[in-house]
């Protein structure tokens, strides 16, 4: 029997809808408190330096009000550390952040990086915050974030959502067995595997299949489905997406 694996929903594109017009609607918050409801076991949101999405009042009453861990997604930034640092969320997952991108394009290089991510991580986990470095699936981030002393590590799944092509089976199959090899080398040393971006309940199965992820932090294919069927439904086919590929 294997370990059963949490659903992160990520809740940042509620507040992209509410953002759009500028009203207090659809209240982010409200939605995390649903999918938890509904089976999320966290939620995880991402205060970008911009304020695209997530806002800095939208931190504080998740963790007034959420009856489950919450995930901060932030990036390597005294600002970012100072808000972590005051709210106090369950973990915090350091992600790569350019203001022109869209998404997150890929993970963070902790292993060039190591000299400005080894003083926040130790910030981080003096406070009893859980780190998590948002990395690509190779040898070289794994090593980086055991030198890091990161608890945790989330795989960047976007390459392979990406690759959902009928001539690409083959890149896909090849990227499936890095974030499979990945995961296993984080694990063998301790850390706890995540991943995510770019799921959906059509792509999710090989990724909940692999036996060393603990975790997926799933958003935009989730808000986008609950469009048409609510968000708890949209929560409920996910978790059972996964809990099929898990056996
Ligand atoms: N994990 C991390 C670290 C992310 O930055 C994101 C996107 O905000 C996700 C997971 C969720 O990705 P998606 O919205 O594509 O499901």
């Amino acid at each position: 029997m294997s370990v059963r694996l949490r659903l992160g929903v990520n809740i940042d594109h509620v507040a992209t809808v509410r953002n759009a017009r500028g009203t207090d609607y659809p209240d982010p918050v409200a939605a995390a408190l649903l999918a938890a409801s509904a089976g999320a076991d966290g939620i995880t949101a991402h205060l970008r330096e911009d304020r695209r999405h997530i806002r800095d009042d939208d931190i504080a009453r998740l963790r007034a009000e959420l009856p489950v861990p919450l995930n901060l997604e932030m990036a390597a930034t005294d600002e970012m550390l100072a808000i972590a640092l005051r709210h106090r969320p369950h973990a915090a997952c350091i992600v790569p952040e350019k203001r022109e991108e869209r998404t997150t394009e890929g993970g963070i290089d902790a292993a060039g990086q190591f000299a400005r991510l080894a003083p926040m991580c130790a910030a981080l986990a003096q406070a009893g915050i859980r780190v998590s470095l948002f990395i690509e699936p190779s040898a070289e981030q794994i090593d980086a974030a055991i030198r890091l002393a990161a608890p945790v590590v989330e795989l960047h799944t976007g390459r392979y959502a990406e690759l959902d092509g009928p001539d690409q089976a083959g890149a896909r199959e090849v990227e499936l067995r890095r974030l499979a090899d990945a995961a296993a080398l984080a694990a063998k040393n301790g850390i706890e595997v995540h991943a995510g971006h770019g799921l959906t309940t059509g792509n999710v199965a090989p990724i909940a299949a692999i036996p060393q992820v603990r975790e997926l932090n799933i958003g935009h294919a989730l808000i986008a489905d609950a469009l048409f069927v609510g968000l708890a439904e949209a929560v409920r086919a996910m978790r059972a997406a996964m809990d099929a590929a898990r056996g």
